[in-house]
Order: C-alpha cells, then sequence, then structure tokens
C-alpha cells in the first residue's frame, strides 16, 4: 500500500498536479528577491502590492495570471514607486505551476492579507486564459485599468 502511495505522489508530480510554488518561485527570486521585495528601480515588490491586486476581485486576478503567462511591459507603480521594466513572459510553465507560483507568492511575506472570500489561483483559470496570447504591453494596458497608483 505505502509502496502505491508514493507512486502516486510521484505520478501527480510529475504531471505538475501537485506543483510546488515555492520551488517555482525560485525562478523568479532573481528579480523579485527571495523575500518579494523586488529591487527599487529595477523589479516591482511582490509583498504588499499583490493583496491590492487581487482585491480588484475577477480583473486583478487575470491581470496576475496574464502577467506570468505573457510578461509585462510598461509604466507602473507597485508599492508607491515607479518601474518601467521588462518581465518575460513564464509560459513554459504548465497551468498547475502558474497557478501554485500565485498562491505561493500570495501567502508569503504578509501577503496573506487577502480579501474576505479569496479563493486560491487554480490551473483551470489559468488554462483559461493561455489561449490569449497576449504580449507584454497588453498585459500593461490590463494594469492600467485596475486604477492602481
Ligand atoms: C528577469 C526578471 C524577472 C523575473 C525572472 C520575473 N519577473 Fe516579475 N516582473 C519583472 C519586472 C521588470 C516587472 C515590472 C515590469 C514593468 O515595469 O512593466 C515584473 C512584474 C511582475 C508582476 C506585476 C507586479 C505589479 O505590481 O503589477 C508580477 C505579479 C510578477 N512580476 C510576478 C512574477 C513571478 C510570479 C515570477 C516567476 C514566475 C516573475 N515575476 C519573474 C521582472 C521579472
Amino acid at each position: 500500500m505505502k509502496k502505491l502511495a508514493v507512486l502516486a505522489v510521484v505520478v501527480l508530480l510529475g504531471a505538475g498536479v501537485l506543483a510546488d510554488g515555492g520551488q517555482i518561485y525560485a525562478q523568479c527570486a532573481g528579480c523579485h528577491q527571495v523575500n518579494g521585495q523586488g529591487i527599487p528601480g529595477a523589479f516591482p515588490p511582490l509583498a504588499g502590492e499583490l493583496p491590492r491586486i487581487v482585491a480588484k476581485g475577477d480583473a486583478g486576478r487575470k491581470y496576475l495570471i496574464q502577467v506570468v503567462l505573457f510578461g509585462l511591459q510598461g509604466p507602473i507603480v507597485a508599492q508607491g514607486k515607479s518601474f518601467n521594466g521588462v518581465m518575460p513572459p513564464f509560459a513554459h510553465l504548465t497551468d498547475a505551476e502558474v497557478a501554485a507560483v500565485l498562491n505561493h507568492v500570495l501567502t508569503s511575506w504578509g501577503n496573506d492579507k487577502l480579501p474576505k472570500g479569496f479563493k486560491p489561483f487554480s490551473a483551470a483559470e489559468v488554462k483559461a486564459l493561455r489561449a490569449r496570447k497576449l504580449t507584454p504591453q497588453q498585459v500593461f494596458a490590463d494594469w492600467k485599468k485596475l486604477g492602481l497608483k
């Protein structure tokens, strides 16, 4: 029985079903830093900022998924500071991995002060947006619509 359970976990991991958000975040930490604080003038902080974005509801959730899938380019403001860089797309991540890394970021560094009723990101949500194939500039247009300053 035990062997079967181990095998099941290995198979699920292989399929990306049990994607480990913390492990995937290693691909983000070079820019956004291990503590999520980013680097002033270069990489925006994810700590503190992401709860503000999910508080915008569906549009905020879609924006976050699209940043990871398609990248981002344009002048944004995060935690009161300006950034105008380029984030590359992470389209090579599976749907489950995109959901897992966002859930990891949203439960780290005090980001867990999330709106009431917040639901974790799901692979299905990511899958539905992948087909949009946006450019990083189009993702920036969605940031503007959120009305964050
Ligand atoms: C090569 C550097 C780099 C890597 C790696 C990177 N990012 Fe980014 N990220 C950026 C930059 C630069 C911006 C801001 C782009 C701009 O100014 O338009 C950004 C913006 C963001 C935003 C939007 C923040 C906001 O306030 O609207 C999110 C969310 C984000 N990144 C998440 C991630 C995640 C999750 C990963 C890992 C899967 C990741 N990033 C990997 C450079 C990076």
